[in-house]
């Protein structure tokens, strides 16, 4: 039976793995083994990759988010707005920094923050937004960043998933006050273990974060301000270096097998993913949706191909999380979707006939669906 992975690392590694092997021996022959040579020049490549002045390479993502929080001194008694269609760790992150989430709603197109519920949200205590340019589509930032200029707060933009993607021209991560980015192994940009970047414009915000990740030091030792420990490790920081190069030709081959995916998807059933108008999708995930979600996931399975589910429940619906405040009304398009989504096998190595593949198997099940239940084609 064929075998159509979902994610496939392995086969990243090995299309460039003298390229990795080269930079991790060097690493370690340095002698230096955190915050060295290899993270500042990941720093500058990286800042410049994203049009930004400063870029701050930390240990994690969820690091990323609660450092960006933590520079802007948000904390305990303020609000932070974000959606509960995400990862947890937006969530994770935002009470790391001692503030609380408060979730809305998003838009069901786009799977971002519905701009709309945001101003509902706004209250005395509200410090901060966090758009998650979710599933690689930017979130639509021009009314979030006017909300935000009108009701005086901080735009904290999540590229955890968005790595080269753009709005208006624009890269993402160069829009907000500051952006998190995560460099989990399997993001657009990851690394081989965890990393993560807190990229920004203001210099001031930029050295409370490097001040943050290592224990509030000024210099060795003697602490400014109370911090933590997210250092970036070099081997990390090398490894990156080297996918970074890589990542604008994977951008593009994403693309390319997401224009494959719609046009073998249509007419068959399915809710295919948009792309905004001006924006540049980058495609972390090729999301569709489908009624019978489980249905089709199982049919896929038995055909030996992978799918993943980002994500099957919203955050205020786990179990960790139920006395989060809900806006009147819920969260109904954000519930919606975490029935509906399907993540489809979706990397730069994918071959074309794998993708033909899959787009067979879900044209074969909604026709399928299609029949009445006797299973005879009415005449
Ligand atoms: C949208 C989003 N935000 C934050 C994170 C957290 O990143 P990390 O796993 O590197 O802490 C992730 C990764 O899972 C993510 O997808």
């Amino acid at each position: 039976m064929q075998s159509i992975k979902a994610v496939d690392l392995q086969a990243q590694y090995h299309a460039i793995q003298s390229e990795i092997d080269e930079a991790v021996a060097r690493v370690l022959s340095s002698g230096q083994y955190l915050l060295g040579a290899e993270t500042g020049k990941f720093e500058a490549e990286f800042s410049t990759y994203s049009g930004v002045a400063y870029a701050a390479a930390v240990g994690s993502g969820t690091d990323a988010i609660q450092l960006a929080l933590r520079a802007c001194e948000i904390g305990p008694g303020d609000e932070v707005i974000t959606i509960a269609h995400t990862a947890v760790a937006c969530i994770a992150a935002i009470e790391l920094s001692g503030a609380s989430p408060v979730l809305v709603d998003i838009d069901p197109r786009s799977f971002t923050i519905d701009p709309e519920k945001i101003e509902a949200a706004v209250g005395p205590r509200t410090r901060a937004i966090l758009p998650v340019h979710l599933y690689g589509c930017p979130a639509d930032l021009e009314p979030i960043l006017d909300i935000a200029q009108r009701r005086n707060l901080r735009v904290i933009e999540d590229c955890s998933q968005a790595h080269g993607a753009r709005y208006h021209g624009r890269p993402v991560g160069s829009l907000g006050h500051l952006a998190a980015f995560s460099f989990y192994p399997t993001k657009n940009l990851g690394a081989m273990g965890d990393g993560g970047a807190v990229l920004t414009n203001d210099a001031r915000l930029d050295e409370r974060v490097r001040k943050l990740r290592q224990y509030g030091w000024r210099e060795r030792n003697c602490s400014d301000i109370r911090g933590v420990n997210s250092r970036m490790d070099e081997i990390q920081a090398a490894v990156l270096r080297v996918k970074l190069r890589h990542l604008e030709e994977w951008t593009e081959r994403r693309r390319a097998l997401a224009a494959l995916y719609s046009n073998g998807l249509a007419g068959c059933g399915v809710v295919l993913p948009t792309e905004p108008a001006g924006s540049r999708h980058v495609y972390h995930q090729y999301v569709i949706r489908h009624t019978q979600r489980d249905e089709l996931r199982s049919h896929l399975a038995a055909q030996g191909i992978q799918t993943q589910v980002h994500y099957p429940v919203p955050v205020h619906l786990q179990s960790a999380y139920r006395d989060l405040p809900l806006p009147p009304g819920g969260l109904p398009a954000s519930e919606c979707a975490a029935r509906e989504v399907l993540s489809l096998p979706m990397r730069p190595e994918m071959s074309a006939a794998d993708l033909a593949a899959v787009c067979e198997e879900i044209s074969a099940f909604s026709s399928r669906q299609a029949l009445p239940p006797n299973g005879l084609i009415p005449v």
